[in-house]
């Protein structure tokens, strides 16, 4: 009975899990953070809650994002975002670090705010002291009405609808997405051609259909996660825009499977990791067809001098690699967006192949509301 009453209220929708249900949900969150703000005419997009207006967003100098966990990694690929889109200095940070180093806080800066819940102490604590010192935050929050979303200065809704499961797949995706229209709002105040904001903008549109494409590779997935699952330890690499993806990537994995998993640029290898490549221990690389591409090449190449094991996520499939996870190919400021959904069903698998409890890791909680 209780078993009925509880598959009753909390309406998995068929599936085993609510981070399988979460990650199938992509297409269709990604869908939601889109509609109603695309402007086609101005190939710009329209952000209702911003509260910023063209001729302060001109006056920016420097944008700081700050988050915990999932979030701070969408915020380091919204940085990314930003700052090649409209060409203002950015960066990521953990909420926490900012709070305990007592930041300089500068006029000329533009806060925001990343949270899945709104809710998270750090975040919110480094908001309210933002706030106390006079800058302008802008919150980037799923939670509507949320602490965060209410302390804000103005925002962006990421739209995701609610998530479950403790780790996030579809709010960081869709943050990602929400970091996109941001920076092309604010490329298209600033120096962002119409022909770049046009070939973004058709980018935009095609992310749902390419997740749903991925989202097909599933059982391919699957199988390739059973040959990774009694890893002890595995390695994330990715080079500038491929990194955070990796970041999140490890995280992910370490989160639901605890394996231990950590992330590198690609180009920090030699500095210190390659020490570790044996047999053993497997990597997971991120190779988009890109301007990066034959270095990342490279690094491959490395790894598998020493007998690495490797996984790519990448274009096409990679000679040296063991094991290709192919997407679809967006645009390049795009990519990050799609490369890291496989590697949400990789840790789905590998976890579940490892028997762990997938929507409630040890722990862990879903969101963290103390110091
Ligand atoms: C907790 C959760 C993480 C999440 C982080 C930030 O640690 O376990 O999955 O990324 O909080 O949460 P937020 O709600 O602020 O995005």
């Amino acid at each position: 009975e209780t078993v009925e009453w509880e598959a009753a209220s909390y309406d998995m929708g068929g599936h085993d899990t609510y981070m399988h249900k979460e990650i199938s949900e992509q297409p269709d969150a990604v869908d939601r953070v889109l509609r109603g703000r695309i402007d086609d005419r101005f190939s710009t997009v329209h952000l209702g809650g911003l509260n910023l207006d063209p001729r302060e967003a001109r006056t920016i100098r420097r944008i700081k994002i700050l988050g915990c966990g999932t979030s701070y990694h969408a915020g380091l690929i919204g940085a990314s975002l930003i700052e090649g889109m409209a060409r203002i200095p950015a960066d990521a940070e953990p909420a926490s670090e900012f709070r305990y180093r007592n930041p300089v806080v500068d006029p000329d800066t533009l806060y925001i705010a990343v949270s899945q819940s709104g809710e998270t102490y750090d975040v919110l604590a480094a908001v309210q002291e933002l706030k106390r010192k006079g800058a302008r935050v802008l919150g980037v929050v799923n939670v509507v009405g949320s602490a965060i979303a209410r302390e804000a200065d103005g925002g962006v809704y990421v739209h995701a609808g609610p998530e479950v499961c403790v780790v996030s797949t579809k709010c960081f995706t869709n943050t990602v997405v929400a970091f996109a229209l941001l920076a092309l709002h604010l490329g298209r105040i600033r120096d962002l051609s119409v022909t770049d904001g046009k070939r973004i903008i058709e980018g935009l549109r095609k992310l749902p259909a390419q997740i749903e494409e991925i989202l097909k590779t599933e059982d391919e997935i699957k199988s390739i996660a059973a040959e990774y699952a009694g890893a002890q330890s595995m390695m994330f690499i990715g080079r500038v825009r491929g990194y955070p993806v990796a970041l999140e990537a490890s995280l992910k994995l370490k989160e639901i499977s605890y394996i231990h998993a950590e992330a590198y640029p690609a180009s920090e290898l030699k500095h210190g990791p390659l020490a570790l490549i044996e047999p053993a221990l497997p990597t997971v690389a991120i190779v988009p067809d890109d301007d990066l591409l034959e270095k990342n090449r490279a690094a491959l190449e490395e790894i598998k001098a020493r007998s690495g094991r490797i996984l790519a996520v990448a274009h096409q499939p990679q000679a040296k690699a063991d094991h290709t996870i192919v997407v679809p190919k967006n645009e390049d400021e795009l990519d990050p967006i799609l490369m890291g959904i496989p590697l949400q069903l990789f840790a789905y698998h590998t976890a579940l192949a490892m028997g762990r409890d997938i929507d409630k890791p040890r722990n862990l909680a879903k969101s963290v509301t103390v110091e």
